[in-house]
């Protein structure tokens, strides 16, 4: 007799257990707001309630990521529209005006198109940028590492831009720790990398020199470049490899910047495995570093 209500009442404690975690379960699945303290199950239930506790956690992390990539989505697309207005906007215009008759003032006629012509240089520019950004983050861009002595590849990419520089009076510096060494990536990306971060050296410094320099690290090669421009503040500073985000928009508007250079340099270097850094001081310059394997 006993040993059957002993029975009984273990089936019953069990049946409320079961209860619970059924009525915990549905919660979770309708996405009800609970809290992770209100999972608490009998003391025998211990590992039931740690793997509910941890689906719970899960669960909550998958929804603010839903949440936080449909913003992204809309952010971007916000941001898109608004940077293909500008170029599209002043091709019109000038279109506008030469229908209008600018077309046989022989003092604006050229210049209008010339002024329409670079809008669609910039509308290029932005597009390909969003193009790689696309690549990238859905995966598609294709790696083609190589073996390449980074220092003849520097010299190469400082004579095809030391002509801008000058313009702006300013001076490419390159320092190389050892010239024969070999690194290890994708040149035509290391490439978009150097330009990238130069342009912007040259862009955002009125003083110069500018520095491309390496240095040993290991198993890696520590390439940076550095500038003495305006720099960038310290709560700027974190965001400048997000897409789109530009310190000084009206500045860097007016010397034509979209701000995804480097949201795309950050994402090449990560794709080596690698990542870069940036160190500055508003008036003083900036400096950015990143690394590539060494061939041993
Ligand atoms: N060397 C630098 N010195 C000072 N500010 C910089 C420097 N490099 C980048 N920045 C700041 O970071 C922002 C983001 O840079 P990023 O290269 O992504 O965009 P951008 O130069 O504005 O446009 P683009 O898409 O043409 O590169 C810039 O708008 C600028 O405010
Ligand atoms: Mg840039």
């Amino acid at each position: 007799m006993a040993s059957t209500i002993l029975l009984y009442l273990i089936g019953l404690n069990r049946r409320k257990g079961i209860e619970k975690i059924d009525s915990l379960i549905l919660a979770i699945k309708n996405g009800k707001q609970i809290s992770v303290e209100e999972i608490k199950l009998d003391s025998n239930l211990e590992i039931i309630e740690t793997n509910l506790k941890e689906m719970f956690k899960k669960n909550q992390e998958d929804i603010a990521n839903m949440k936080r990539l449909a913003q992204a989505r809309t952010d971007f697309l916000g941001n898109v529209s608004h940077e293909l207005r500008t170029p599209i906007f002043s091709i019109q215009g000038f279109l506008e005006t030469l229908l209008n008759g600018a077309i046989d003032d022989e003092k604006v006629n050229r210049r209008f198109i010339e002024k329409a012509m670079n809008h669609t240089k910039n509308l290029d520019v932005l597009l390909n940028d969003l193009i790689d950004i696309s690549m990238i983050e859905s995966g598609q861009m294709r790696m083609l590492p190589t073996y390449f002595n980074i220092s003849e590849f520097i010299n190469g990419i400082v004579e095809e831009l030391e002509s801008i520089a000058e313009d702006k009076g300013l001076k490419l510096e390159t320092k190389f720790y050892d010239k024969e060494v070999l690194v290890f990536g994708d040149k035509d990306k290391i490439k978009q990398v150097f330009v990238n971060l130069i342009s912007n050296a040259i862009r955002y410094s009125d003083d110069g020199p500018i520095i491309i320099e390496t240095k040993d690290n290991n198993s890696k090669v520590e390439i940076s470049v550095k500038d003495f421009g305006c720099g960038i503040s310290e709560m700027a500073l974190p965001r400048v490899f997000e897409r789109f985000y530009r310190v000084d928009k009206a500045r860097s508007k007016s010397v034509g910047g979209t701000g995804l250079g480097l949201a795309i340099v950050k994402h090449i270097i990560e794709a080596h495995g690698s990542k870069i850094d940036v160190k500055s001081k508003v008036g003083k310059g900036s400096t950015f570093t990143f690394y590539l394997r060494k061939k041993q």
